[in-house]
């Protein structure tokens, strides 16, 4: 099985590939998928700044149309001091592929880490359940 630190390499690798004119601000991420798979992201900006993508949902959005179902790991690389969260857009995403033993590991370059369980990050989260019985 992977390593957190291979995977942690991994999504700073991918981070070299963020497309971050606008902002500056580069994000990698590597995603273990619970098939053992493993699936890079980064950031891809765009001009019109509504468009813009973060480097953890082009991870999910890798995984998931290539046929992964669930999200064991998910690392999140920026070059911030206090290790940047991520988004709520993409704490929802990860939500929705998650099992309650997903984890969510935020790094920097400084190699500070900090690893959180969905639910710490996203309490009370809207999901699947609520559509029961609507029709
Ligand atoms: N960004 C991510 O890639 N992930 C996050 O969770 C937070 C923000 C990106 C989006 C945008 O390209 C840049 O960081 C600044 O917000």
């Amino acid at each position: 099985m992977i390593s957190v630190d291979e995977l942690i390499d991994l999504a700073k690798s991918a981070r070299h590939w963020a497309h971050a004119p606008y902002s500056n601000f580069s994000v990698g991420a590597a995603l273990l998928s619970s098939d053992g798979r493993v699936f890079t992201g980064c950031n891809v900006e765009n001009s019109t700044y509504g468009l813009s993508m973060c480097a953890e949902r082009v991870a999910i959005f890798k995984a998931i149309s290539e046929g992964a179902t669930e999200i064991a790991k998910v690392v999140v690389v920026t070059d911030h001091e206090n290790i940047a969260p991520p988004c709520g857009c993409c704490r929802q995403m990860i939500w929705e592929f998650a099992s309650d033993k997903t984890e969510v590991v935020l790094a920097n370059l400084s190699g500070d880490v900090r690893t959180y369980r969905i639910i710490e990050l996203l309490p009370e989260a809207f999901d699947e359940r609520y559509l029961e019985g609507v029709s």
